[in-house]
């Protein structure tokens, strides 16, 4: 097991990576405790949950909203909770954004805690204090910044993911390789089979490298005045194709496949830009198209415009866009909507 802290504003925060589910009862208070779960996670483990009641949410982006907030917090009036419960979120980024945001308006903020069961969860959703639920057609609008007292990334329990999610969550720890280290790309690219097999050893040393990186670029910047936007590689984009093909169809897209196209598209602007060798993009495409993450740009530019253009992120004409100097090191450029927008119609159709 690894263990990585992340001091928030609020408190320090313990990620344990390798940690089990079956170990959760230790990190629990003497307090009165709740779980936040999803029906999968439920079927799946929840006879290995400690012996606490339960609040079973349903699957889906659909489901991130107000609504299931507002029924959370009803079921933790009705289990008499108070400023003193504890509330664990055991499930993927869904659970984990919700459980975070519910539990830091509970009665004015109750401290919680994450067992974190997708893959994208551990390298991404579940570090770094971001929680929160979608409104409208907007994701992640309304939330707050606010540490888990703990993350435990079971490793284990990623054998009964869906094969699509290992994907996903693979596209987040490329991103986190492209950004900050070098030598971590190298080591996806020899063990991409090992990756997608779920080998252990392989997995641990990814999740354990994500969290570090992540970790550590939060500490320097909890709530995204700087280094943290670096994060957002391959997000401006990527959000902009989750956002139509949410427009297609009421399945999931699946976060990380619209961030592995995002990722190329930000990779062939920063080639554009003459910051990125030719052969750099072509390894990242490589990479991803071995991962099984879709690479190719099948979009119409005016479709990808129009979605990029309401990001949450937008401040006024400009936007704060992420580019590759090299493989493992990101710069972060002001850059204004035209600019991008002129580039977004030279790669798309
Ligand atoms: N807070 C952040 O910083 C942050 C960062 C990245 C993503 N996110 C959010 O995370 C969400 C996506 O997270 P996700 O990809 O984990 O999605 P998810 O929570 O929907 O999980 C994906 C699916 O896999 C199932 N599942 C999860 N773990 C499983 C397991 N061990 N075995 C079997 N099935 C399992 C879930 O029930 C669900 O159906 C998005 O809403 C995104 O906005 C948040
Ligand atoms: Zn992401």
């Amino acid at each position: 097991m690894k263990t990585f802290q992340v001091k928030g504003e609020n408190r320090l925060s313990s990620i344990h990576v390798g940690e089990r589910l079956e170990n959760l009862k230790n990190y629990l208070p003497g307090t009165q405790v709740v779980i936040i779960t999803d029906v999968n996670i439920k079927k799946e483990y929840g006879d290995i949950f400690p012996d606490v009641p339960v609040i079973t949410i349903g699957t889906g982006e659909k489901i991130k909203t107000l609504e299931t907030v507002e029924s959370i917090l009803k079921q933790l009036i009705d289990l008499s909770c108070d400023r003193s419960s504890f509330i664990v979120g055991i499930g993927g980024g869904i659970v984990c954004d919700i459980t975070g945001f519910a539990a830091s308006i509970f009665m004015r903020g109750v401290k919680f805690g994450f067992v974190s069961t997708s893959l994208l969860s551990q390298v991404d959703a579940s570090v770094g204090g971001k929680n929160g639920v979608n409104l409208a057609s907007f994701k992640n609008m309304v939330g707050v910044f606010n540490q888990p007292e703990f993350v435990i990334c079971d490793i284990h329990l990623l054998k009964t993911l869906p094969k699509e999610e290992i994907s996903n969550g693979l596209a987040e720890i490329v991103k986190h390789a492209l950004i900050k280290d070098a030598a971590m790309f190298d080591f996806i690219e020899q063990n991409r089979e090992n990756a997608l097999h779920l080998d252990y050893d392989t997995i641990f040393k990814l999740v354990a490298d994500s969290v570090d990186i992540k970790s550590r670029v939060v500490q320097q910047d909890e709530k995204e005045a700087g280094e943290r936007r670096k994060l957002n590689f391959g997000h401006t984009i990527g959000h902009a194709i989750e956002k139509i093909e949410r427009t297609h169809t009421s399945k999931d897209y699946g976060h990380g496949r619209a961030v592995s196209m995002g990722m190329i598209a930000a990779a062939l602007f920063s080639r554009e830009k003459g910051l990125l060798a030719q052969k750099d993009t072509l390894r990242i495409s490589c990479l991803l198209k071995d991962l099984n993450l879709p690479t190719e740009l099948d979009y119409k530019a005016r479709d990808i415009i129009s979605a990029a253009g309401k990001d949450k992120k937008k401040q006024g004409a400009d936007l704060f866009y992420v580019f590759l100097e090299s493989i493992g090191k990101a710069r972060v450029e002001k850059i204004s909507f035209n600019q991008m927008n002129d580039f977004i119609q030279t790669i798309f159709k």
